[in-house]
């Protein structure tokens, strides 16, 4: 049986790559979940598989040397996905240095227990073990208003962010390893992802619950920066291709070809709350384009991302296959579903959670 080593599986997509790979593969394969639980890191996000035979959670600091390769000798690992990170921008740009400390050593703590564990005396590698890193699209700067302009693979790295600038630094570490030691890896820069289980700090979850409770829904500078919408559902299945089906060294575009200005994302989350809210709900009423705000711009705001998802559709067969209207709607019909999820988030009832289930374990 193949073991998958999750590193942030208690964060938004690594909870979805999880549920993903159990529909998928049931008990073919067995996972280890290690994630130290941040204010992002919500172990209610896997009630559904915590009680699996073939699922272990592991509360560990992916910047822990000895937690990392004690967990490499005691498992045969066989496949690392690498999602675990500092992963807000906004949160960078007021405190960098967690960044830096989880994003970049981080990683480098994790490439060096997972070298030392599968390279064999002639310095190859065991046949079979590979590393997935989950980056980001951020990594390559921003495009201007030119809709013909994309990011591609081979696009220079120009990141601006604290939280692009380690992302970028933890790519870098991943390419040195596979060209210094034909270390068996993958890189996957996605574009934004949306669809349960995202902390309500990221555009879609905050305009949802702020729209919901009346409240203002903030939209920076002009509302015109571009960002390209993923169903998160969709980037777990193109990590699953990349790691089944992508050539070993290459680095993958996750993206959509779904651009949206924030603003419209906002009036399509108006929009569409009135459409699915009965009448007699008392949290219609307030629902109008009134509710937005126009507030200072993030510092550095990059303008657009936009990712051309050419190689991984060719090489791989990978296509988003969620559209954003449809997408919107699930995701919208997910929080309606779990208002207590939203409710233990922001009222940060979610962090006792650990205690509660796996503090006599
Ligand atoms: P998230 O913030 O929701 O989750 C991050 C998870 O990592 C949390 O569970 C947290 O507890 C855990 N974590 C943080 N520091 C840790 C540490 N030191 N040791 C162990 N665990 C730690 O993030 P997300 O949105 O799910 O993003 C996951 C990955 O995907 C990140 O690497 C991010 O850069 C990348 N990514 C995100 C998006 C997006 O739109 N959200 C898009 C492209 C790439
Ligand atoms: O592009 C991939 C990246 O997408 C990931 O690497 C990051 O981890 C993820 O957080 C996301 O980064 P963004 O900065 O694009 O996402 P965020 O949801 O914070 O913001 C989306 C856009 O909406 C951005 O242009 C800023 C704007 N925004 C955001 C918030 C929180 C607002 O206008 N108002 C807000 O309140």
């Amino acid at each position: 049986m193949r073991t998958y080593l999750v590193t942030g599986g208690a964060g938004f997509i690594g909870s979805n790559y999880i549920h993903y790979m159990f529909k998928k593969y049931d008990n073919e394969i067995r996972i280890i979940n290690v994630d130290v639980l941040t204010y992002a890191g919500n172990l209610e996000n896997l009630k559904d598989v915590e009680n699996r035979d073939n699922y272990t959670f592991i509360r560990a600091d992916i910047c822990d040397r000895d937690a990392i390769n004690k967990i490499f000798e005691e498992n045969d690992i066989d496949r690392v996905v690498h999602f675990a990170a500092e992963s807000h921008v906004d949160r960078s740009i007021v405190n960098p240095e967690v960044f830096v400390q989880t994003n970049v050593l981080g990683t480098a703590t994790m490439l060096n227990a997972a070298k030392k564990a599968w390279e064999l005396p002639d310095g190859t590698f065991k046949e079979g073990k590979k590393f997935l890193h989950v980056s980001t699209d951020e990594v390559y700067g921003s495009l201007d208003d030119d809709p013909n302009a994309f990011f591609y693979e081979t696009t220079p790295y120009s990141p601006h962010s604290p939280y692009s600038a380690s992302k970028a630094s933890s790519d870098m570490l991943v390419k040195a390893y596979m060209d210094t030691y034909k270390f068996p890896a993958n890189i996957t820069n996605c574009s934004n992802n949306y669809g349960p289980y995202q902390f309500p700090e990221k555009l879609i979850p905050l305009i949802i619950n702020n729209a919901l409770a009346g409240k203002d829904l903030p939209v920076y500078g002009d509302g015109k920066n571009v960002r390209d919408w993923l169903y998160v559902e969709d980037h777990a299945k193109a990590i699953d291709m990349v790691q089944e089906k992508g050539r070993l060294f290459e680095t993958y575009n996750v993206g959509g070809h779904n651009e949206k200005q924030n603003i419209e994302i906002v009036k399509t989350i108006i929009d569409t709350l009135k459409e699915v809210l009965d009448d007699s709900d008392p949290r219609k009423a307030h629902l109008s384009y009134d509710l937005i705000k126009y507030v200072s711009d993030r510092k550095g705001h990059d303008r657009r991302y936009a990712i051309a998802p050419d190689k991984i559709k060719a090489e791989i067969g990978w296509e988003p296959e969620t559209m954003f209207a449809e997408g919107i709607k699930k995701t919208i019909k997910w929080y309606f579903d779990n208002m207590d999820w939203m409710q233990n988030v922001t009222s940060g009832d979610y962090e006792k959670y650990y205690e509660k289930m796996y503090s006599n374990k």
